[in-house]
């Protein structure tokens, strides 16, 4: 049933998506997985174009998560040469776009040149007003709650601050996305309805949106939908309106 005009809510600010399914396309192609990875990759370029076309001034993607080292060694080494490869080339394309982009993520076990592309490629587009597009990088929710716990544990061993002096707003300024707003809306490509460890404190109050679709085959028609479905919403953030 459509809405009253009243009823519709702004697009979203900052859309968060789960890219899945890329393996399944391959299988149905009788491709390798990592031909699958390779058509998220080109999806998600052309995603960004799109999402910044359609309104989104934030656009975050789980790319790579703290589990997935847990994958063939032969699948986690396809998929850094595709960010490698994707890291690389972003500059360019960034910069026409006028795209800003981040990493979050624990870096530490990332390869030198990889992570070496991630601080060019943050620093060239870091001037950049146009979608604001992060990428989750050995990213898990819990990992980055919990880096942010010990640095404030830090500061409070330094006496800089006191057990009791520890608000909410602190323990989100510590968290790798402490520059970006929270997630307005949360996608989920392939039918799978997890969370999957991404930004479960950042979460909170998002709207979820699951599609059958892969993320391979995810296109703006598909995130002009999700757009729909999070507008024809009403938000009431835990109280009453
Ligand atoms: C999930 O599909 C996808 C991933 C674990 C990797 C996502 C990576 C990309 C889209 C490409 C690289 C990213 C960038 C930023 C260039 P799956 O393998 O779990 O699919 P399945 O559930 O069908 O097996």
């Amino acid at each position: 049933m459509a809405k009253k005009k009243e009823e519709l809510k702004d697009i979203p600010v900052h859309v968060a998506v789960i890219m899945d399914g890329n393996g399944r396309w391959a299988k149905k192609r009788h491709l390798p997985r990592n031909f699958g990875h390779r058509a998220g990759a080109k999806t998600l370029e052309d995603i960004c174009d799109d999402a910044w076309d359609l309104g989104i001034k934030y656009l975050t993607v789980y790319a790579f998560s703290t589990e997935n080292w847990k994958r063939s060694v032969e699948e986690v080494t396809g998929i850094m040469t595709i960010l490698r490869n994707y890291l690389t080339n972003a500059i360019e394309r960034a910069n026409k776009n006028n795209m800003r982009v981040r990493v979050i993520g624990e870096r530490s076990r990332l390869d030198k040149d990889i992570l070496a592309a991630i601080e060019n490629l943050e620093k060239a587009t870091e001037n950049n007003t146009g979608l604001q597009f992060t990428i989750a990088l050995n990213y898990g929710g819990r990992d980055d709650v919990t880096r942010a716990m010990r640095k404030l544990a830090e500061e409070v061993k330094e006496g800089k601050l006191s057990p009791e002096e520890i608000t909410e707003e602190m323990v989100t300024a510590h968290l790798d996305t402490a520059e970006l707003p929270d997630p307005d809306l949360l996608i989920r490509t392939s039918g799978e309805m997890r969370i999957s460890n991404f930004m479960p404190w950042q979460i909170s109050y998002s709207e979820f949106y699951f599609t059958d679709t892969l993320w391979p085959d995810f296109d703006k028609a598909e995130l002009q939908k999700a757009i729909d479905y999070y507008t024809g919403r009403d938000r009431r953030f835990g109280g009453v309106k």
